[in-house]
């Protein structure tokens, strides 16, 4: 299978996207990132590597991670949609969270940090990905805001929608492991 066939068989959500640029975009990114970190096959690459690992999590993926915050961040979006009437960008909120943590292929291999993820940190490489490919500089605001490891905060709806969901989401993981979530260490807090 080639690596476009392998993307668009990992996220079904890419079809939600109307604007053909956006979803290829979001391909291009991802495609670049494969191609770079040695081709790993998308669907076994793990959520947080090295982090999980010492949780006892290493079921957790990485796509099936992107795809529940995909999910809850359409959730949030067309709940404000519908209730409030919101403007908000649902291919932006699509396309945000489906490039949100593409900085993972860089930043671990396996169960080990890579020398970009110790050097560059969280979500960084995501950002040259995201610009490389040609998405829009909101997009790469969305994952520059989207971990408080950048002290960066949202500063659109869509980018705030999507950090939520991503927090939401990591949390929903870590709860697997914690039976209070106030006892995540502060410096692990990250997603
Ligand atoms: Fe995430």
């Amino acid at each position: 299978m080639g690596v476009r066939a392998e993307i668009n068989e990992a996220f079904p959500e890419l079809a939600e996207i109307e604007d053909d640029q956006l979803r290829r975009g979001v391909v291009d990114a991802w495609a670049v990132a494969l191609e770079e970190n040695g081709e790993p096959t998308l669907s076994s690459v793990s959520w947080l590597g090295p982090y999980q690992s010492k949780l006892g999590l290493s079921d957790e993926l990485l796509v099936d991670h992107i795809r529940d915050v995909t999910a809850a961040a359409v959730g949030i979006a067309e709940a404000f949609v519908s209730r409030r009437g919101m403007d908000i960008d649902l291919d932006t909120v699509v396309a945000g969270t489906l490039v949100h943590d593409v900085s993972q292929l860089g930043e671990c291999d396996g169960e080990q940090w890579t020398r970009l993820g110790t050097l560059l940190g969280h979500p960084y490489y995501g950002v040259y990905l995201t610009r490389t490919a040609g998405l829009p500089v909101e997009i790469q605001h969305i994952v520059l805001s989207h971990t408080d490891v950048t002290d960066v905060e949202p500063a659109t709806l869509e980018a705030d929608i999507v950090k939520r969901a991503d927090a939401a989401t990591a949390n929903a993981i870590r709860s697997r492991a914690y039976d209070d979530l106030r006892e995540v260490p502060a410096p692990d807090r990250f997603s």
